[in-house]
């Protein structure tokens, strides 16, 4: 049985990550916001089973003492939607970079065997060379785009200059049950399933994307800190998605038909969200040669979950 903290364990993945560790037996701590953005965990009916540390992780001493006796830190914890970004930079850059910095300086005194650190495919930025390989350059252009990537080299710095056994994750975009976002795709189109009313989309339809269902982004954490405690991939970054683009068009059309709906397209908007990347997938063939991990979730069947989901948490979706 292992000690693990997990900061940001309210949101959608840390909150998944933390049931996953429940599931194999760790003793599970959480680092969140006195008053997170969403309670996941009370969503998922596991808040009663884990140790919940109230604070911001951008407060040294709240996070030292969070990370102190831990063997492993998942550390999510972040500022994650785009528009926010865009008009609170220094908010979003404390939680997310000063955040960073404070969970890295924290594992170098207590030492963990494993610390995963969640970057992500934004930090890449508006590239066009596609699929997203490890080796190319981060080059950011939106704030939320510059955070992750500063969250992505700090946090790899302390692998070769402190010895940290950290590796980074740069998942591409999480679905499923239990994402209270309600401004990203899939959640509005499962409220809007579940309250049989038209969605509102953010976008014409054509952005494509690479969709991850939230139980292969969580088995991409777990095996990734299972290679850090045994010596391996120390410093990495790795990207982790199916590899395969997919328009929003696509999952407005794969969501009607797995939920029994008829979206009308007349509430698309026109053109891409403003601030946002057209194009996005990644390889994620380095992870797969570190772990043996793939994305075992075809989007038909993770729609079904993430339906199933919000359809008994009707409550939830506005
Ligand atoms: N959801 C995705 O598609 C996706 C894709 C790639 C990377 N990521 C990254 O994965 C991580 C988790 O994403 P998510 O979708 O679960 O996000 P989320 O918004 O659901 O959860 C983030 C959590 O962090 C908490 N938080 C924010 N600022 C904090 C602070 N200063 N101190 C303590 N807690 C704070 C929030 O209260 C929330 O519970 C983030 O770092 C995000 O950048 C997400």
């Amino acid at each position: 049985m292992a000690q693990v903290l997990v900061t940001g364990g309210q949101g959608f993945i840390g909150s998944a990550i933390c049931m996953e560790l429940l599931e194999r037996g760790d003793d599970v701590r959480v680092l969140d916001l006195p008053r997170p953005s969403f309670a996941g965990l009370s969503a998922r009916g596991i808040l009663e089973e884990v140790e919940v540390i109230s604070g911001d992780v951008a407060d040294g001493a709240v996070t030292s003492s969070a990370v102190a006796g831990m063997d492993r830190v998942f550390h999510l914890a972040a500022q994650t939607l785009v528009g926010p970004a865009a008009s609170d930079p220094l908010g979003t850059f404390r939680s997310n970079v000063e955040g960073t910095w404070r969970v890295l300086e924290a594992c170098r005194a207590a030492g963990p065997e494993a610390v995963v650190v969640a970057s992500s495919d934004k930090a890449y930025g508006p590239s066009t060379s596609l699929p997203y390989s490890e080796d190319q350059p981060l080059e950011p252009a939106a704030t939320y785009e510059a955070s992750k990537a500063a969250t992505d080299v700090i946090a790899r710095s302390y692998s070769s200059a402190a010895g940290v056994p950290v590796a980074v994750t740069r998942l591409a975009n999480v679905y499923g049950g239990g994402d209270l976002n309600f401004s990203r795709i899939v959640p509005e189109l499962m409220a809007a399933a579940v309250h049989r009313r038209e969605p509102r989309f953010r976008s014409d339809g054509s952005p494509r994307r690479d969709f991850l269902h939230v139980s292969d982004a969580v088995t991409a954490y777990l095996t990734l800190a299972d290679a850090l405690a045994a010596g391996r991939g120390h410093g990495l970054a790795v990207n982790a998605g199916t590899g395969i683009p997919t328009s929003v068009a696509d999952v407005i059309e794969a969501t009607g038909r797995t939920t029994g709906n008829e979206f009308g397209k007349s509430e698309l908007a026109d053109g891409p969200p403003e601030g946002e990347i057209d194009d996005q997938f990644v390889d994620p063939s380095r992870l797969f040669d570190l772990t043996g991990w793939r994305a075992r979730t075809d989007l038909d069947t993770g729609l079904r979950e993430a339906f199933e989901w919000y359809r008994s948490r009707p409550d939830l979706c506005p």
